[in-house]
């Protein structure tokens, strides 16, 4: 069975409203805030959270996610480390990143994070294997493409921040 994984299973279940009742006390769209809470918010999600007023409860196979989650290995993944360019073609543009990746069987992909009406945001990604792998890790490339119509401007979020790409 899949490992549920923070970034992708667990974070977007919890909306903007809950996020925003929840902030006096902590972030509950941030992977340690939510690790350092996991049992309160399971104990939470099983009583009245969120309150039918306003969406909840959950469907039962969302709190048995977020449980099998605080129970097994809280995966999340990894900001990734790579060389980036940004090509505007006449009819595409294209963000490249590439690299090694840190180990075996390591998996990585960019994908948009956020946007504005002036900017858009990458976000590269690295998912290491549940069971590390004795192999050599490999080299990629890793692309996304845009129609150029789209001049936006072009920041990427990995392992040394976010910046923007020219
Ligand atoms: C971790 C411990 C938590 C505590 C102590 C807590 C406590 C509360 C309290 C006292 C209220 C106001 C009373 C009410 O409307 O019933 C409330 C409202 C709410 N809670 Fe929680 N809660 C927790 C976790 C969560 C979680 C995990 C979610 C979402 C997945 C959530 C979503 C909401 C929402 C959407 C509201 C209504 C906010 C509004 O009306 O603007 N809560 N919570």
């Amino acid at each position: 069975m899949r490992t549920p994984v923070f970034e992708l299973h667990i974070r977007p279940m919890f909306r903007a409203i809950d996020k925003a009742h929840m902030e006096f006390a902590f972030d509950l769209r941030d992977y340690d805030d939510v690790v350092a809470n996991a049992d309160a918010i399971l104990a939470q999600l099983q009583k009245d959270m969120p309150p039918p007023e306003t969406g909840g409860p959950w469907p039962e196979e969302w709190v048995t996610l977020f449980r099998r989650w605080k129970d097994g290995a809280r995966k999340r993944l990894d900001l990734g480390t790579a060389t980036f360019a940004l090509q505007r073609g006449t009819t595409s543009t294209t963000i490249t990143a590439t690299g090694t990746y840190p180990a075996a069987e390591v998996k990585g992909w960019l994908e948009l994070e956020s946007e504005t009406d002036t900017s858009k945001t990458y976000v590269l990604y690295f998912e290491k294997p549940d069971t590390p792998a004795g192999s050599t890790p490999e080299a990629f490339t890793l692309e996304d493409s845009y129609p150029s119509t789209d001049t936006r401007s072009v920041f990427i979020h990995n392992s040394a921040g976010t910046q923007p790409l020219n």
